[in-house]
């Protein structure tokens, strides 16, 4: 594995592994790698004979009263996770060649990024798509790879790499979650011992709600009822719990078509997403 932190190095060792004409996958990440993001990893190596992983804790996606500072940082681990997963290289730029003095080009996707968590993190999934962008641009990959634990992100994206031409397969990957349900996710660290207990009752109120729409039963009675047991587990404030369009995200009041519910609330100082496919058959 090639450890590479500047831009003419990327493109020299990216130039190399092409030159067999086997596809190059690309998985992006922030890092403080868990057992989500390694399965995103091994996916990769299904799709493709080389395979890249960036870290990049991007500054642009953090709205200015967000976890920017104290945002897990784990390189030397992660390189080593990393290295015995046999990756190819590791894509780790600076704040300065991603965003060098004078940069000022952002790259906006409208409609699947303004509802959800594109409401309540103004200017988050500019960051997301502006980076993603550039990570594309820098790596030249064939296919890549991001989970749907950020289910609308990987819409943005997905609109993204249609509406800019850039023929880039976008795969998909299905959440991966702890034994008893939770999702994954870097900032699950920040959760206390109770609060990692109280955290489960997403995962949960997701899943009953679930049940209750394939049932037949009203939408906005069940997603009244997910909101009200994330309450009373001590979730505030509940940013959203909604059925939107699997693809568009746009809101649904009657399950008429394949939808995706999807909830986001704080718990203490952590910010909790999770999401589950509803289907209408
Ligand atoms: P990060 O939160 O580090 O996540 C990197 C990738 O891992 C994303 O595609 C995310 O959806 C996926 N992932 C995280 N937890 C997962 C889980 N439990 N199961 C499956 N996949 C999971 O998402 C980002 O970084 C950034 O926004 C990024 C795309 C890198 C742009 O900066």
């Amino acid at each position: 594995m090639q450890t590479l932190r500047d831009l003419p190095a990327l493109r020299a060792a990216v130039d190399a592994l092409k030159s067999d004409g086997k596809p190059l996958v690309l998985v992006p990440t922030m890092g403080a790698l868990h057992d989500g993001h390694m399965a995103l990893v091994e996916e990769a190596r299904r799709h493709g004979r080389h395979v890249v992983v960036s870290i990049f804790v991007n500054p642009r996606q953090f709205g200015p009263n967000e976890d920017l500072d104290a945002y897990p940082r784990r390189e030397a681990k992660d390189a080593q996770l990393l290295a015995a997963a046999g990756i190819d290289i590791l894509w780790m730029p600076t704040v300065d060649v991603m965003y060098p003095a004078g940069y000022a080009t952002n790259i906006g996707v409208s409609g699947v990024s303004e509802g959800l968590d594109g409401a309540a993190r103004p200017g988050h999934f500019d960051g997301v798509s502006t980076v993603v962008a550039k990570l594309f641009n820098q790596v030249r990959p064939d296919v890549a790879i991001f989970g749907e634990k950020d289910y609308q992100q990987l819409a943005v994206i997905r609109r993204m790499v249609i509406d800019l031409d850039l023929g880039i397969e976008i795969v998909g990957m299905p959440t991966q979650r702890a034994e008893d349900g939770l999702a994954l996710s870097s900032r699950n660290a920040y959760l206390s011992e109770d609060e990692r207990k109280a955290a489960l009752a997403l995962p949960r109120a997701l899943g009953e709600a679930k049940r209750q729409i394939e049932r037949g039963e009203p939408v906005d009675g069940a997603l009244a009822r997910a909101i009200a047991t994330l309450a009373a587990h001590g979730f505030d404030p509940i940013d959203y719990v909604t059925l939107c369009d699997a693809a568009t995200l746009e809101p649904m009041a009657v399950l008429d078509r394949t939808a995706r519910l999807l909830g986001a609330a704080k718990l203490g100082k952590t910010r909790l997403i999770d999401n589950i496919a509803v289907d209408p058959a």
